[in-house]
């Protein structure tokens, strides 16, 4: 019986390490500046004893095959994801906490803080950013002169800067900025106010991320800090990108994860529908839907229930004080928007209703 098992055993830990070869093979041809190799080498010395084999085992089983079953084709599209997209942020892809990954959990704290909070990557409850007006805003943002805007093919204005709504969405989308780059870590320690308009990584390095150094062969080992605070990376753009989150997420990529190519903007929103971008007046003389509710705090929505509320599946304009202007949140709403209901899937995209039938383009254009 036991020689059975021992032998059941060997048959599995070979399997591992060819599994653990082709692993080691595609990820250093990943990436020649970080080198995986050793320490792959040193997991299949420690292979050789009957234990760390079945120790083994349980961490590849999680990691490589079972635990991790995205929909969609694996490395093909932007589809997939282990969200289940429904009941609030926490089961979206903007839950950065990662924290529905079960097994192998600290894969990368060595490229982001792992702030264990959802709320915290974008807000905080005090000393929240007053270089933009957007709700409690946490995260560094760039200055709107770092984006080149729509220029337009028969506009009937001008196209300004991206406000506020937009902005925020692009601390990420852009690309250039680390997703971890908040002024207000969670707990009592950890704030800088300079935060709000630049990067300082050795402030970002104060927290104390889990098992950086034991990360399985995901890049150099590197201390209780992550060695990267990585943005996105660059638009368009599925080639590695060392210490950038598409260096995994990059597109046709091995782990069976999310590309990130479909969902980097980019600084150069020329080709982008238009933000920072005025509702013509009267609308229907542009060809543009009449009718939107205003609130005496100078929202403007598509009051489509009739119930003097804007909800969150209700179109929206934002004015900072140059007019009521589309933004990124006019279309999007960050913490996803139940498609029928509380405790329906969400609407995919982060759209505010589906755009089936390119209900979202009718929702103010009429063509
Ligand atoms: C990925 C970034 C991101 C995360 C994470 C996030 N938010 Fe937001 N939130 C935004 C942005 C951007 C806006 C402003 C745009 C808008 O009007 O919806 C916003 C607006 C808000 C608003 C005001 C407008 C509204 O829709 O009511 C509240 C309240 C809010 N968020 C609460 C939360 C809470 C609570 C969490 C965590 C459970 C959270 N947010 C997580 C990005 C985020
Ligand atoms: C803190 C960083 C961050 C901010 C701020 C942020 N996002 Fe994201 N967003 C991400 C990341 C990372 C992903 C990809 C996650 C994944 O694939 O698991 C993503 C994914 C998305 C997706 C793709 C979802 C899908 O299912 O196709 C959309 C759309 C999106 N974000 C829109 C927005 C909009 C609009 C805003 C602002 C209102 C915003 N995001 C703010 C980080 C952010
Ligand atoms: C070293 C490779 C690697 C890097 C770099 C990396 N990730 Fe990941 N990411 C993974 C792996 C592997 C998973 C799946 C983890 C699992 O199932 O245990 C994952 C999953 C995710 C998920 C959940 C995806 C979903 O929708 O189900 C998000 C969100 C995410 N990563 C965000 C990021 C962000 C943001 C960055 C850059 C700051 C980043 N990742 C950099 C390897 C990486
Ligand atoms: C006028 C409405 C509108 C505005 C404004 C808008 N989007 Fe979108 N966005 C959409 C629609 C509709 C989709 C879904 C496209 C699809 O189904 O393929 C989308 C898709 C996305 C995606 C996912 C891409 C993908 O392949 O799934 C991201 C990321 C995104 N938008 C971010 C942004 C950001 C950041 C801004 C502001 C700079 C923005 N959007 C402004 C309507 C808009
Ligand atoms: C929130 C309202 C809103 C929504 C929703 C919306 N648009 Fe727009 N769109 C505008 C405004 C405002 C302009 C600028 C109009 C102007 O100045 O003439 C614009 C401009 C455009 C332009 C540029 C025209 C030009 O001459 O360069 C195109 C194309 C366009 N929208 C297509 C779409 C599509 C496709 C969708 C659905 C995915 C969509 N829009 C959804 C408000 C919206």
């Amino acid at each position: 019986m036991n020689f059975l098992y021992l032998l059941i055993l060997l048959a599995i830990s070979a399997l591992i390490v060819r599994h653990l070869h082709r692993f080691s093979r595609s990820c250093s041809s990943l990436d020649q500046s970080m080198s995986l190799t050793p320490i792959m080498n040193h997991a299949l010395i420690r292979l050789n004893s009957a234990p760390s084999a079945l120790l083994l085992l349980f961490c590849c089983n999680t990691l490589w095959a079972g635990d991790w079953s995205p929909e969609g084709e694996p490395g093909t599209t932007n589809n997939y994801t282990r969200a289940s997209n429904q009941g609030g942020i926490i089961n979206t892809r903007h839950n950065l906490t990662y924290s529905y990954i079960t097994g192998y959990a600290n894969a990368m704290t060595p490229y982001q803080n792992k702030y264990g909070e959802v709320c915290v990557y974008c807000h905080t409850p005090h000393g929240a950013a007053n270089n933009i007006k957007a709700p409690l805003w946490n995260r560094t943002v760039n200055p709107t002169s770092a984006y080149n805007t729509y220029e337009g093919y028969r506009l009937n204005g001008p196209v300004d800067v991206p406000g506020p709504a937009s902005l925020a969405c692009l601390s990420c989308h852009d690309g250039t900025l680390p997703v971890d780059s908040v002024m207000n870590m969670p707990g009592s320690n950890g704030y800088s106010r300079a935060q709000q308009g630049s990067v300082n990584t050795s402030f970002l390095d104060t927290w104390n991320n889990p098992d950086s150094t034991t990360n399985m062969g995901f890049g150099t080992p590197c201390g209780d800090s992550p060695c990267f605070h990585a943005s996105m990376g660059a638009e368009g753009n599925g080639s590695v990108q060392s210490g950038k989150c598409m260096r995994c997420h990059q597109d046709g990529n091995n782990y069976g994860i999310p590309a990130f190519s479909g969902y980097i903007i980019g600084t150069d929103l020329r080709n982008d529908h238009p933000v920072g971008v005025a509702y013509p007046d009267p609308p229907e003389t542009f060809d543009f839907r009449p009718g939107m509710a205003a609130l005496s705090n100078g929202s403007t929505y598509f009051d489509d229930d009739n119930d003097g509320h804007m909800d969150s599946n209700e179109v929206r304009l934002y004015d900072v004080g140059g007019g009521p202007m589309v933004e990124c949140a006019s279309c999007h709403d960050p913490h996803g928007v139940p498609s029928a209901g509380a405790g329906s899937e969400m609407a995919p995209s982060f759209l505010r209703f589906t755009n089936e039938e390119s209900a979202m383009c009718y929702a103010c254009h009429v063509k």
